[in-house]
């Protein structure tokens, strides 16, 4: 599925859930961390950040592309993905996510999260298929 060696993808998953100690989720207490890896080799974490107001709430995996193309643009493409939480639950990423990240990926990036029957990895493409993609004309 992917020729990214398996502990680089343990790398990922423990960058992960490091960021997950940072989240700050005081309403529902779901604690989720994200780390991406770039073709570059280099590796970017986020955390969840929620507000009060609940609808301005961040995602761990947008706030860890946002701080990745803050910092360098977005040259360098996703090859992989990990998602981790605190909470020993299942933790796919969010459609919203899935929509961002489908802009910054490459052809064959993997995504690493836990799924309801343990640790999963699935293509990018397999969990996201049929991304909008924005055709200005025609
Ligand atoms: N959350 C993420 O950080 N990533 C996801 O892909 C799904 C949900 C966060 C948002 C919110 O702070 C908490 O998890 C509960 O939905």
């Amino acid at each position: 599925m992917t020729d990214i060696d398996s502990e680089t993808l343990e790398r990922l998953r423990r960058g992960a859930m490091e960021a997950a100690t940072h989240a700050y989720a005081p309403y529902s207490k779901f604690y989720v961390g994200a780390a991406l890896l770039f073709e570059d080799g280099a590796i970017f974490t986020g955390c969840n950040v929620e507000n009060m107001s609940y609808g301005l709430t961040s995602c761990a995996e947008r706030n860890a592309l946002f701080r990745a193309i803050s910092e360098r643009g977005a040259g360098p493409r996703i090859r992989a993905i990990a998602v981790a939480n605190r909470n020993g639950a299942a933790s796919p990423p969010c459609g919203a996510c899935r929509q961002v990240m489908s802009e910054f990926v490459t052809a064959d990036a993997v995504v690493c999260f836990p799924g309801a029957n343990g640790p999963e990895t699935r293509t990018f493409a397999e969990i996201f298929p049929c991304n909008f993609v924005l055709e200005t004309e025609r």
